[in-house]
């Protein structure tokens, strides 16, 4: 057990070996059909299932009657098999006999119009008579399975937010003037805040504070941020709630699960993830995105981030084919078992997929499953088999850690302050930025550790800050402190721009960072979509680097003490310095002013890793979605070298050793075929 914050023992989330498990909504089967998907799980080497996530109105359906026969039955018959459970507290979607008598739990979207009951998650997370009710399920939950020998662990609700991450109602009003209340003390520090003397919008009551409704034109960003961060926290509060509850009937660890994904970022899970016993995370490829294995990669790396580098548990992943994107894209051979192994590679100890057999009604009937409707005659069960087997070969890899030397910060909060309207252009997202440094880090073949802006940043060679507009004095310095001591930061353009309040720093932009990147610019000069500007490269700085485009973005920069990499040779600003290098300290910072081309940025960030000595996994090969991805994950006793060749080339590495998914030991050269992935014991003469 290790301590909670709060210095109370936190139970730890204990498997033998990696997990292997689904959703399974056995309320939708007859009996007949849980015997039949017991032997299939067995077979299939399932060992972890959540149940009774979407429950509720099973097992209370009506308000004064509950009835556990089914959730018994099935529990007991999963236990009798070997197969832990990860138990649902099934609030996650109120029954309808709840919203029929209090349609006040209903959600309210921000055109004041209520969203009404027939999908799910249809309540309002400040809801006092939503949460009475759920605590009281909660309750009868866990205090009848609290102890019960097959919970393994305890699954809140279900992807809080999902769809409820923002509710405009008058009770979430009335919750959010009084978190305000808190965090400001007196009326003027949140007139100050928001600076309301713009556009005639000063408070004189908190009376007068609603949630941020449609407004004719722009409303206060001040006020949307501030929504934002109470929106999360208010839901934060909902979970704590749920797991206070379950804790006074049980020592069994607790977490919910996160989403952490492109389309998602209603809550900032940097203050959630200390609050959960073992970090648990949702991922489904998104076709809509132009590389959605990059995005993988990317929440698999931010997950691990928020399990502090611990290992982590993928929650929900699909199979095949999701059914909740415009063109539902299946998997073809091989890669379930690529995307999988991305996450496991990058700290998965366990794999789970939504859902076990495939339902035959409701909404996500055409989404993939382990049994698929074709039943158990089908290719699809045979891959379903095959990861079994191939997870069991990888027990040994539970525990370990991913070793990385380069950060990249990402703040939710400082996307929702700089994504939101009358910014200086519509193309700069800083989600895109996060992405672009992380994506070039991740196709330099280097190793990466997502981190918030508060941590400690001391022990990374390389520290890379994309587009982190909104930064406080205290981050800022942190990242100075750390650059000072010896390391290399890449900081990206409108970085630094405001503090906490979203208010902009005077006297120069990228404010926070003026004096760290030895710059400052008087004005952006943002470009229209579709234009570029070519850049020379300075001297030395030319060197191996793609000489692609730059885009989006460029400012009227001065260096004040910075050395200039790179200039513009032409579009409106010719001459202008668009990267610079400042010593700094011990350390170097550079400052990359415009959008890079993706393989520019890869050249820049591959430099500047050497330059710094951080070391990649494995050397000389394509990296990225079509390339090769590697990582390494180091226990007390060995390291593991994870090779996943995404490429249709095989490839070969140098390793020695054993290697797991083949069984076979590794001499000097291992060889990954196509698309195959290899898993090696590391020999320590390697
Ligand atoms: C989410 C939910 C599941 C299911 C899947 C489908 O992850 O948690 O209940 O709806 O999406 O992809």
């Amino acid at each position: 057990m290790t301590q909670t914050d709060l210095g109370r023992p936190r139970p730890e989330f204990v498997h033998n070996g990696i997990a292997f498990g689904c959703d399974y909504n056995p309320e939708q089967w007859s009996p007949e059909v849980w015997a039949e998907d017991v032997r299939l799980m067995r077979e299939a080497g399932v060992d972890l299932v959540a149940i009774n996530i979407f429950g509720w109105s099973n097992v209370q359906p009506s308000p004064d009657r509950y009835n556990f026969d089914d959730l018994d039955a099935v529990i007991t018959l999963l236990h009798d098999n070997g197969i832990r459970v990860n138990l649902g507290t099934g609030t996650s979607s109120a029954p309808p006999w709840l919203s029929t008598q209090h349609p006040e739990i209903l959600p309210m979207v921000s055109d004041g119009t209520t969203r009404y009951p027939g999908g799910r998650q249809a309540w309002c997370p400040s809801s006092p008579v939503f949460r009475d009710y759920a605590l009281r399920l909660v309750e009868k939950v866990a205090e009848r399975y609290g102890n019960h020998p097959a919970v393994a662990l305890w699954h809140v609700s279900n992807e809080l937010g999902c769809h409820n991450g923002r509710c405009y109602c008058p009770t979430t009003a009335a919750a959010f003037r009084s978190w305000l209340e808190k965090k400001y003390g007196s009326i003027d520090s949140l007139n100050r805040a928001w600076g309301t003397s713009f556009w005639s919008q000063r408070y004189s009551t908190w009376s007068e504070i609603d949630t941020p409704k449609l407004t004719l034109s722009s409303g206060n960003p001040g006020q949307a941020l501030d929504f934002q961060r109470f929106s999360s926290d208010e839901l934060l509060s909902y979970y704590r709630s749920e797991r206070d509850v379950i804790r006074r009937h049980s020592s069994v660890p607790v977490t919910t699960n996160f989403m952490v994904a492109a389309h998602i970022d209603n809550l900032d899970y940097w203050s959630w993830a200390p609050e959960m016993d073992v970090i648990a995370n949702d991922h489904y490829l998104d076709h809509r995105l132009p590389d959605p294995a990059a995005e993988l990669n990317f929440a698999a790396d931010l997950t691990r981030g928020l399990a502090n580098g611990e290992p982590w548990l993928l929650m929900e992943q699909a199979t095949g084919a999701v059914n909740w994107q415009p063109h539902n894209i299946a998997k073809v051979p091989g890669e379930m078992v690529r995307n999988v192994m991305t996450h496991v590679a990058r700290g998965a100890d366990a794999v789970c997929s939504f859902q076990w057999r495939a339902s035959l009604q409701g909404s996500e009937k055409f989404h993939s499953a382990l049994v698929p409707h074709a039943g158990t005659d089908s290719a699809h069960w045979r891959s379903v088999v095959e990861l079994g087997a191939l997870l069991d070969r990888l027990d040994e890899v539970q525990g370990s850690r991913v070793v990385a030397d380069v950060a990249v910060i990402f703040s939710w909060e400082s996307t929702w302050a700089s994504d939101g309207a009358n910014m200086p252009s519509q193309s700069v997202k800083s989600l895109d930025q996060a992405h672009a440094a992380y994506n070039a880090a991740r196709d330099a073949g280097l190793s990466v550790q997502m981190v918030s802006p508060d941590s400690d940043l001391s022990g990374y060679g390389l520290i890379l800050v994309p587009g982190l507009y909104l930064v406080t004095d205290a981050q800022a310095a942190r990242l100075a402190d750390a650059v000072a001591a010896g390391a290399h930061a890449v900081v990206t353009y409108f970085s630094g721009i405001v503090d906490h309040d979203d208010r902009v720093r005077p006297g120069g932009y990228p404010g926070a960072f003026t004096e760290l990147l030895g710059v400052r610019s008087e004005e952006f000069f943002p470009l229209m979509p579709g234009d570029q500007m070519q850049l020379e490269w300075v001297g030395t700085a030319s060197t191996g680097i793609a000489n692609s485009p730059a885009t989006l973005w460029s400012e009227n920069l001065h260096p004040t003490t910075a050395e200039v990499m790179a200039t513009y040779v032409d579009g409106q600003l010719p001459g202008v310095p668009a990267v610079t290098l400042n010593s700094f300290g011990n350390g170097h910072a550079w400052y990359v002013a415009t959008e890079l081309g993706a393989d520019t940025l890869r050249d820049l960030i591959t430099r500047i890793a050497s330059e710094a000595g951080v070391k990649r996994p494995s050397d000389a090969l394509r990296f990225g979605s079509d390339g090769v991805e590697i990582s390494r994950r180091v226990s007390a006793e060995h390291s593991y070298l994870f090779v996943i060749n995404h490429s249709k080339e095989d490839v070969t590495v140098a390793s020695i050793g054993y290697e797991l998914v083949t069984e076979t030991s590794v001499d000097n050269t291992l060889r990954v075929p196509a698309g195959a992935v290899r898993v090696v014991r590391e020999d320590s003469r390697a």
